[in-house]
């Protein structure tokens, strides 16, 4: 048990007095009553059982403190943030000297008093962490500094009040407290890369799911923080609610959205034999994005592209789409236009996706026999080769004006001899899946397509 100081003068005064060992061994070898009231202590051997760094919150404080003493020797009015015995937080200043007492013996000799992180401490002086603090108190965006195990050492008034205010939920802890697992592995990487690469991670956007069960979407910015020699000590992250406006702009592309398929529905009206195509196919890639596990925002832009993906085809006359028998190479090159034509229609329409490409690229074949530009293999967007088995499965079990449905054998038989030479394998795979699942029939026919913005 350390030695226990009491001058009586300065426990009404509540100045800490203390002498810690650094080396050999971490420990405090004396300490007065106020050293473990300013820490609220009730009991002092409990006090006694704490390393000196373990009450520092940001771990990069106690390393600058450290450093100011091993270069000058001692370290006057240091402020910093501490976690109490009540897992509440205190901001003291310390002021101490360094020893050397020989054969390795090193330790701290010196004083704490506590200050309020408003400025109004019991001495009066000008305090840039406190500066620092009401910056960060004054800005509406979440901000939140971690140390390099990405444990929380501050956080903002905005980011606190998040939960409630009480900074004893939130210093310490890391995103695995507060999100789910997948969440917070992201976040965790995050922070990591830029610790490992000491580049900081601008605008990103991502969605979150906030404390109180609402996801919100958010765009973050990660730089690295450094200390006075160049070291990294953590991250620094700044997190805005892009939700508002995240609603508008779903709101006006679903707007945009619903104008085009009132266009598709014309084109339905026009060319009867293609009247649940392009439905029908939507069904067919959502359920193959489902089964390749893609995320929710993909298989909604899948959907979308395969209710539009033949919307070029009200360019094209009508005797040619609905004619009976064999196409002329002449009709045929018309017919072949349609991709270009939905392309021209909806290029400059501003998407979260790249719905002209996906389209544009619906009839292009890995081994680059497709059209319109012929492109090979991983070229071709991933969305646009789903996209191609689903457009040939159904197209190859419906009736057109110039043959009758060729049956679902026909187009397993398709999918199979063209799985790695036109069509993509993982795909074919997957739909095949489905089909088997199904008993080996249409596992898309007479659903009722949902589209939702
Ligand atoms: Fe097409
Ligand atoms: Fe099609």
């Amino acid at each position: 048990m350390p030695v226990e100081i009491k001058l009586k003068s300065l426990e009404a005064l509540e100045i800490g007095i203390f002498s810690y060992s650094l080396a050999p061994e971490e420990k405090f070898v004396s300490f007065n009553p106020a050293m473990a009231k300013i820490f609220s202590f009730s009991d002092s051997h409990k006090f006694a059982a704490k390393k000196f760094p373990q009450l520092f919150i940001n771990q990069a404080d106690w390393q600058l403190f450290l450093a100011k003493l091993n270069k000058e020797k001692k370290a006057e009015f240091f402020e910093a943030a501490c976690l109490k015995g009540d897992k509440k937080v205190v901001w003291v200043m310390i002021t101490a000297t360094l020893l050397h007492c020989g054969r390795g013996k090193k330790s701290i000799e010196g004083i704490v008093q506590k200050i309020d992180s408003s400025g109004n401490g019991l001495h009066k002086v000008t305090r840039e962490p406190d500066l620092l603090q009401t910056i960060l108190d004054s800005i509406p965006d979440a901000i939140y500094f971690k140390d390099r195990k990405n444990r929380i050492t501050r956080v903002n008034k905005f980011y606190a009040d998040g939960f409630g205010g009480r900074l004893e939920r939130i210093i310490g802890k890391t995103d695995f407290d507060f999100f789910p697992k997948e969440q917070a592995l992201l976040m965790f990487s995050d922070d990591n890369q830029v610790i490992k690469t000491g580049k900081p991670i601008v605008g990103k956007i991502e969605r979150t799911l906030l404390p109180n069960g609402t996801w919100n979407q958010v765009i973050t910015t990660k730089v690295p923080m450094f200390d006075n020699y160049g070291k990294i000590i953590g991250t620094m992250g700044i997190t805005r609610d892009m939700t508002p406006h995240a609603n508008l702009e779903r709101e006006r592309y679903a707007m945009v959205l619903k104008a085009l398929m009132v266009l598709g529905r014309a084109l339905e009206l026009r060319d009867p034999y293609t009247q649940t195509h392009a439905r029908d196919v939507g069904v067919i890639v959502q359920k193959i994005a489902v089964e390749l596990k893609l995320d929710e925002d993909k298989v909604t832009a899948l959907k979308i592209a395969a209710e539009l993906h033949d919307l070029g085809k009200i360019g094209i006359p009508l005797d040619i789409l609905i004619k009976p028998g064999k196409l002329s190479d002449l009709e045929y090159s018309l017919i072949k236009e349609h991709t270009t034509n939905c392309y021209n229609l909806i290029k400059d329409i501003e998407f979260p996706f790249p719905l002209a490409d996906i389209i544009y690229q619906h009839h292009e074949r890995l081994d680059g026999s497709g059209y319109p530009h012929g492109i090979k293999g991983k070229h071709i967007l991933k969305d646009s080769r789903i996209l191609a088995v689903a457009d040939v499965l159904e197209a190859m079990t419906h009736h057109r004006p110039y043959r009758a449905a060729l049956g679902i054998e026909s187009a397993i038989k398709e999918l199979k001899a063209g799985s790695g030479k036109i069509y993509d394998t993982e795909i074919v795979d997957v739909t095949l899946r489905l089909i088997r699942r199904n008993k080996g029939q249409p596992f898309w026919q007479n659903k009722e397509f949902e589209w939702k913005a």
